[in-house]
């Protein structure tokens, strides 16, 4: 089911420019600030499992640190191969980071 839940304290986000991964109701996610934006994606890379949080930030896109895929942060959309990680909505209440599992 589809729910809010919290990812971690507004302190604990990544600042512009960087990206971090949290896990939020059995999930891993790739959280990046994108121009102060906090933005949200499914942590694993479609490729071969690596993990996008352990990457970096390059024009708007997550490139996966093992073989360098990037995938928009808005969208989720890889530009070099037909794939695709989920995106999911952020938003900040209070001192805390939500997150929308879907
Ligand atoms: S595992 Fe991500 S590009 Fe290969």
């Amino acid at each position: 089911m589809a729910q809010w839940v919290r990812l971690c304290a507004v302190a604990e986000a990544p600042t512009a420019g960087k990206l971090g991964q949290y896990a939020a109701a059995g999930v891993d996610v790739c959280v990046s600030n994108v121009g102060g934006e906090l933005r949200a994606m499914d942590n694993w890379c479609p490729h071969r499992h690596g993990p996008l949080g352990e990457g970096w930030l390059e024009d708007g896109r997550v490139v996966c640190p093992w073989h360098a895929w990037g995938f928009d942060t808005a969208t989720g959309d890889c530009a070099e191969e037909r794939a695709h990680v989920a995106v999911f909505p952020v938003k900040v209440d209070g001192d805390d980071v939500l997150v929308h599992i879907t």
